[in-house]
């Protein structure tokens, strides 16, 4: 049937729509309130539209073959998410040998009875087939966790893997892409005087800014070659538990980490300073600065025994940092708590015939499954986050909630972010440079799309008029609105999504909920097994305080990085979290539309999506390994977020 607004229907059309709308609204019920997250629009219980069932993981081009008998979609999610981390352990992780024994009988325990118990037993098992349980002193041992890890795509190899390079490049072609920013003259003056005293000092040791002329931090500056990461947002997260009987600790930390772009004939970020915290105001304790080139710094192939070890812990603190952010803010909160809001009002608020519905529909698939799952698995107590990552759960989700409906969203828009970050003198930043495009496309098509039913802005009024039926105007309301429920739910908090007054409003707030779900989704998620997977380059927790400059051993690094337990779960999960497709985004199921009006809009994305691609595949090519950037290639982005 084709799409229309309800004001154009008949009067029997616009009561079956009515009728279909009440119906929703019974289906798609808000859940009780919980202290962590009463803002986000989760359903009271997931409703039988809500599967998995139907979905084929395109990035091995087959449907899943484990297909346990459990009683819900989620259930059967789990259970085949989890059996394939049993290989992906195997493959990559250095199983003990007298206990590899038990892992094979949990696996066929589970094959036979795949219940959620089992499954869960399973994880239990997990922690105690690594090669041990303790803190390793020894690079060497500990690193042997990874020696199949160069296989899984990663940046770089070996010692490689820890240079000042490949560390800068995360910030540019990881998994958090969207923090570093320019830093103008005025801003260096405030940090100077706010807890950051740098100083041009840093440039009296060898390095390659001093080798090429750089004496100064202004002159950088102005020349649009000095960056930051400013992870101080995290100092209000205080640490988590260890669980019962465990010596280990937990630290986490709020850095700031300087860059500078290098003034040779092949222009290039690295880092130049980073302090750890900024908790102390207090000038007489503030934070030391640690720098590259201190004397004796360690650097990989250099003196392991009697070098300074400080730098690298700097920087470890660093990737620790930014995943705990990333974790929380860009993947859970912006993308699948945001994300399930949207889907959640537009189930509720819209008959299938709406054109909204129908755009939106396919970019909403298995978000609530999935969020279900994380919530009763994932970043419930107790659960996966709960065990390997630095910071306590509760400030963990309370700051993905918070800061979902305490962000101006329409500022994470990629031109509209990039322009506030004033990133485009940055020479190498592949997220950037994939991001815009992709998004011109799905605004572009969403316009397309939607210019067919709103030929008039009366046509969008009447839409926006909830008094009269108008369907789009109680979506905008209960999207943007704090709702408040009564005591069974509690208050949900409005997203903060501008305003919707025009045409071009409408496209920009569909247009960035499509990109949040598929193209956002796909850049934070799949680089989690390239890095994350790693405990050694990005640790989810560190397990020492602020060291020593130049006074720190080899001892300390490893002290400093989480126990191996710790380290084998999160390449698990994280090894998990990266080897889904479900779907690929602009390619969709036969029937997913029922108006040829809309046909050429959808060949329009399909052919832009795929000029996309070739655009990256000749700027890879073009590229040295280490550097290709795939994640935001149209082939490699669901079409939702759904794992
Ligand atoms: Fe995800």
């Amino acid at each position: 049937m084709p799409y229309s607004l309800s004001h154009n229907d008949t009067a029997s059309d616009r009561l079956l729509r009515q009728q279909e709308i009440s119906q929703s609204k019974t289906t798609y019920r808000y859940s009780q309130a919980e202290a962590d997250g009463s803002h986000i629009r989760a359903p009271h219980s997931l409703p039988d539209a809500e599967s998995f069932g139907n979905m084929v993981d395109t990035s091995t081009g087959s449907a899943i073959e484990y297909q346990p008998q459990l009683n819900s979609a989620v259930g059967k999610m789990a259970a085949n998410v989890l059996f394939h981390s049993f290989f992906l352990t195997r493959n990559y992780a250095k199983v003990r040998h007298d206990t590899l024994g038990d892992l094979l009988a949990l696996e066929d325990q589970l094959a036979d009875d795949p219940t959620l118990d089992n499954i869960s037993a399973y994880y239990d098992g997990l922690a105690s087939v690594v090669t041990s349980a303790g803190t390793s002193n020894d690079t060497k041992e500990y690193l042997d966790l990874y020696q199949n890890w160069s296989q899984a795509g990663v940046r770089g190899k070996g010692s490689e893997l820890y240079s000042d390079t490949v560390f800068a490049n995360q910030a540019v072609a990881g998994p958090c892409p969207t923090v570093i920013r320019k830093v103008t003259i005025p801003m260096l003056d405030a940090y100077r005087s706010n807890g950051l005293p740098i100083t041009d000092d840093i440039f009296l040791a060898a390095s390659p800014f001093t080798q090429n002329g750089d004496t100064n931090l202004e002159t950088m500056a102005a020349e649009d070659r000095l960056y930051v990461q400013d992870f101080s947002m995290l100092s209000s997260l205080s640490s988590g538990h260890t669980g019962a009987g465990s010596d280990e600790k937990r630290f986490v930390f709020s850095p700031i980490a300087l860059y500078a772009v290098t003034a040779d004939s092949n222009p290039r970020l690295l880092p130049i300073a980073i302090q750890m915290r900024q908790n102390d105001r207090n000038p007489d304790h503030w934070d030391p600065i640690f720098v590259p080139h201190m004397p004796n710094a360690m650097v990989y192939g250099g003196n392991v025994n009697t070098s300074d070890w400080s730098w690298m812990v700097a920087k470890t603190c660093v990737s620790c940092s930014s995943q705990i952010y990333h974790e929380y803010f860009e993947h859970l909160g912006r993308a699948h708590f945001l994300v399930e809001s949207a889907s959640m009002t537009t189930n509720r608020c819209f008959s299938s015939r709406h054109p909204v519905y129908a755009i939106l529909k396919p970019h909403l698939e298995g978000t609530l499954a999935i969020n279900d799952f994380g919530r009763d698995t994932l970043v419930n107590n107790g659960g996966t986050v709960d065990r390997y990552m630095s910071c306590r759960i509760e400030d963990f989700r309370q700051s993905a909630a918070k800061a979902i409906y305490q962000t101006d969203l329409l500022a994470l828009i990629p031109p509209v972010d990039l322009a506030n970050r004033a990133v485009d003198a940055l020479p190498y930043y592949p997220y950037r440079d994939d991001a815009v495009p992709l998004w011109n496309a799905i605004h572009s098509y969403v316009g397309n799309f939607l210019s067919v039913f709103y030929p008039t802005a009366a046509d969008l009024q009447s839409d926006l008029d909830r008094a009269n039926g108008g369907e789009l105007g109680d979506w905008w309301y209960e999207l943007t609105t704090d709702l408040d429920l009564g005591s069974s739910v509690g208050v949900l908090k409005g997203l903060n999504l501008g305003s919707l007054q025009t045409f071009d409003d409408l496209v920009t707030v569909v247009a960035f909920i499509i990109y949040t779900s598929s193209v956002h989704h796909a850049a934070v998620n799949y680089p989690q097994g390239d890095y994350y997977s790693n405990a050694s380059l990005c640790p989810a927790t560190v397990s020492r305080p602020t060291p020593i400059p130049g006074e720190t051993n080899k001892a300390y690094y490893m002290e400093f990085l989480p126990p191996e337990a710790q380290a084998t779960f999160q390449m698990n999960q994280m090894m998990i979290l990266a080897s889904f497709q479900f779907t690929r985004l602009g390619r969709f199921e036969a029937d997913a539309f029922s108006d040829a009006r809309v046909d050429s809009a959808i060949a329009q994305f399909q052919s832009d999506l795929a000029a996309i691609g070739t655009q990256i595949e000749n700027r890879n090519a073009a590229l040295p390994a280490g550097l290709r950037y795939h994640y935001l290639h149209p082939n490699n982005i669901p079409q939702s977020t759904n794992i």
